[in-house]
């Protein structure tokens, strides 16, 4: 199959990226090894577990199944992304104070999820939390954590 190499544009993080990559790439692979942004994870490869998290003009998409060309002309914000001023997002503050990590593989995934997730509905029931993450996979099982770290961020983002 021919090449599809060719100049995609993508604004990532706030910094203009100019690439030259075969379009058809998942945006994960040129994030993590154009870009060297290793914080979004690579998990199933298929869709399935949300590790790979990020946002693409502020909605939450799986980056191992969007084609880099997908991205162009786009806004892309990975988890490296979310502090602002060398402090921490409250999504990132309230999973640390919650402790709702263990091994923090699935984190950054999670993490961009709830950030999409309280965009939306700043002010989420303990449901509509559930069913936002529900195709979020966590291994280690730190659920109960996690649902507790979003309701905090929600209340820290409201003040
Ligand atoms: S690595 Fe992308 S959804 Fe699992
Ligand atoms: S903390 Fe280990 S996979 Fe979620």
């Amino acid at each position: 199959m021919a090449s599809q190499s060719e100049g995609i544009q993508i604004r990532v993080n706030g910094s203009l990226c100019q690439l030259e990559v075969d379009s058809s790439r998942s945006l994960l692979s040129v994030l993590r090894t154009e870009l060297r942004l290793t914080g979004t994870k690579y998990g199933c490869g298929a869709g399935e577990c949300g590790a790979c998290t990020v946002l693409v003009d502020g909605e939450a998409v799986r980056s191992c199944i969007f084609p880099a060309g997908h991205a162009h002309g786009r806004t892309v914000t990975t988890i490296e992304g979310l502090a602002q001023g060398g402090r921490l997002h409250p999504v990132q503050e309230a999973f640390l104070e919650a402790q709702a990590f263990q091994c923090g593989y699935c984190t950054p995934g999670m993490i961009m999820g709830a950030v999409s997730l309280l965009r939306k509905e700043p002010n989420p029931t303990e449901l509509e939390i559930r069913r936002a993450l529900a195709d979020h996979l966590c291994r280690c099982g730190v659920y109960p954590r996690i649902i507790r770290a979003v309701q905090l961020a929600a209340a820290k983002m409201s003040k």
